[in-house]
């Protein structure tokens, strides 16, 4: 019989590219503005990966954050799980996450849920916590989607941006995951698609197989908007009943950095106010699985998220998939 634990998140940590590309810049790419991006997206400028960068040096930079603030060692991690959609190598790349922390003791294996790949994340190493099997963990929403943007498509080249972000959840008296509600739903995933395209290859007589590669994103906006919309307070108000809260409860709501528009909606659908919505897109842009660590750094960093403080957080996208998770800081 396995013992029963406590999860609580004792450390965070981020990492961005250096390279900073705003939108003043992007008219040089594509027929856009500064005023159109900033005007719908709430987007200014974001962080793109150079060929010197890679997914596995961010998550690995993030990690080791992470690692520091929850003040244990690389040695001590007992399993990595590595949230990204767009790995180094596709048969994943949290072992290579491993091997630069030297997280020598620790399993590793990529999650892949998109934007919604953090809390997705956040409940998969609960349950290994909550069931004794684990003490720590490494969690880390990672992506690189410079890699797989159609750079003449204005429609969605301005949306995205580069990063990562980690927590470190351990095994506690006390359970800080207060509430979860994970959702998907394969009907609509023609609404935002990173899909594989292949040919035709004949082998020999009678065997073919298909040859191709990964095509670069497609997006339905004004679908994914009504999705989000829609689905993402619904989601939350689930997760908050399972926590027994409401949302005068909350401290701090932490959205998928997709949009401004959409956190601003979903804020109001809730009639959570402004000063406890935590948004950075204008500086990153949505930069997928990283998006949700990347701002809860910068708040816990900034001193905004303080100790007990109760966040719901809600990851949204591709899939389409959609969670939220209910947790209390530290
Ligand atoms: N610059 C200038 N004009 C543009 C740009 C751009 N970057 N992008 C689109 N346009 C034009 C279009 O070509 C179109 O022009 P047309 O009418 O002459 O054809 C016009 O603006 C309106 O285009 P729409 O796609 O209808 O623009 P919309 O007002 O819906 O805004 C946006 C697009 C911002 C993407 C919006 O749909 C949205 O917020 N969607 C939510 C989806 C989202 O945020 N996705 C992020 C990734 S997914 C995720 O993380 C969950």
């Amino acid at each position: 019989m396995v013992q029963q634990s406590g999860v609580i998140i004792t450390g965070s940590g981020s990492a961005t590219p250096a390279t900073v590309l705003n939108n003043q810049s992007f008219s040089q790419l594509v027929d856009t503005s500064d005023e159109w991006i900033r005007s719908r997206t709430g987007i200014g400028s974001r962080r793109l990966a150079t060929t010197a960068e890679s997914l596995s040096s961010i998550a690995s930079a993030a990690g080791r954050e992470a690692i520091a603030m929850a003040g244990i060692t690389p040695a001590e991690i007992d399993l990595i799980l590595l949230a990204t959609s767009s790995a180094d190598d596709l048969f994943g790349s949290a072992c290579q996450v491993q091997a630069r922390l030297g997280a020598s003791n620790a399993v590793a294996f990529d999650l892949t849920a998109a934007c919604s790949g953090f809390v997705f994340g956040m409940v998969t190493a609960a349950q290994y916590i909550r069931t004794g099997v684990y003490q720590n963990v490494l969690l880390i929403g990672a992506d690189v989607l410079s890699r797989w943007v159609d750079w003449e498509d204005r429609r969605t080249c301005v949306l995205f941006g580069d990063g990562a972000g980690a927590v470190v959840m351990q095994a506690d008296k006390r359970d800080r995951l207060l509430g979860f509600e994970l959702k998907s739903d394969g009907t609509e995933n023609h609404c935002l698609n990173l899909s594989y395209q292949g040919k035709p290859k004949q082998l020999m007589d009678g065997v073919e197989v298909t040859q191709g590669t990964y095509q670069p994103i497609t997006m339905n906006g004004k679908e994914v908007y009504r999705f989000a919309v829609q689905r993402v307070p619904e989601v939350i108000d689930k997760a908050l009943f399972r926590a027994n809260l409401t949302v005068d409860n909350i401290d701090w709501l932490l959205l998928h950095q997709a949009n401004q528009r959409i956190l601003d909606a979903v804020a109001d659908r809730l009639k959570i106010p402004a000063r406890k919505v935590i948004s950075n897109l204008a500086h990153y842009g949505n930069t997928s699985a990283a998006s949700i660590p990347l701002a809860l750094d910068e708040a816990v960093r900034q001193g905004q998220v303080q100790p007990n403080h109760i966040i719901a957080a809600s990851g949204f996208g591709a899939g389409l998939t959609w969670g939220a998770a209910i947790f209390q800081w530290k």
